[in-house]
């Protein structure tokens, strides 16, 4: 049985006034284990204001090296320092935005490993790659990638997110038969490697995600959760959504 995750991915917005706002009005769900992922700079004061809660903390990229001469980077033992549990790697934004190969998100997922962060590998394809047929392509390639690079055992704490890259801050939901078809395919390449590993792994499906569409995608057979953009903004619809993945119960 799989916990449902719901992850809060604020990218690049707030300040620590709204941060503050935010996390004060968040709380946890029974059922179901949530996490915040704000910009680097306010993940300590995130930290604190989340003293005593059961909602957890991630960031939104790490490093793909440990230490060294690489200005402005963060590395992930830095993350776990602060009181980081997840690590978003690969969000179609830096693979696009920030020029991230699966080179990058295989050395990343190495180092959320080493920092004993769990890694939320993010994939997805464009809506291009989808109209030509290619989404399993794309999506199984990024996927495979970080699979073929470590052993089973290493990648127990590993959480998969797909995002259609068409999906995501467009409005534009994959339809909950859509979202199931790519994870139960993930999911499915996954047991190639270790049946273990694919009865065990969490899928959160993110893009456009609501709470009025929340409970129909977390009700399919292999969406484990979400990964949530504009509505983890607002505290009552990532509320809405983290109960939505607990099948609605309070
Ligand atoms: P939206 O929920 O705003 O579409 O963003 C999804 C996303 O990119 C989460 O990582």
């Amino acid at each position: 049985m799989r916990t449902p995750l719901v992850i809060g991915n604020w990218k690049l917005h707030g300040s620590t006034a709204e941060v503050e706002a935010l996390i004060s009005a968040l709380g946890a769900k029974s059922g179901v284990e949530t996490a915040v992922c704000p910009p680097y700079v306010y993940l300590s004061q995130a930290r604190g204001l989340l003293a005593g809660s059961a909602v957890g903390l991630g960031a939104q990229n790490c490093a793909a090296e440990k230490s060294g001469a690489f200005t402005g980077e963060v590395a992930a033992a830095m993350l776990a320092d602060v009181g980081c549990e997840y690590v978003l790697i690969g969000h179609s934004e830096r693979r696009t935005l920030f020029a991230e190969t699966d080179a990058h998100t295989v050395a990343k997922v190495g180092q959320a490993l080493d920092a004993g962060l769990q890694p939320v590998l993010c994939v997805g394809e464009t809506l291009e790659e989808r109209e030509q047929g290619h989404t399993l392509d794309v999506v199984l390639g990024q996927q495979n990638a970080v699979l073929d690079a470590f052993t089973a055992e290493q990648l127990g704490p590993l959480v998969l997110a797909y995002e259609p890259v068409w999906a995501i801050g467009t409005g534009r939901t994959a339809s909950a038969e859509q979202a199931q078809e790519v994870h139960a395919a993930m999911r499915a390449k996954v047991s190639e490697y270790s049946q273990h590993l694919a009865d065990g792994v969490r899928i959160l499906y993110g893009g456009s995600v609501k709470p009025g569409n929340a409970q129909e995608l977390f009700a399919q057979p292999d969406i484990d959760g979400g990964l949530i953009g504009g509505a983890a903004l607002v505290a009552d619809d990532f509320m809405a959504i983290c109960q939505a993945a607990n099948g609605g119960s309070a």
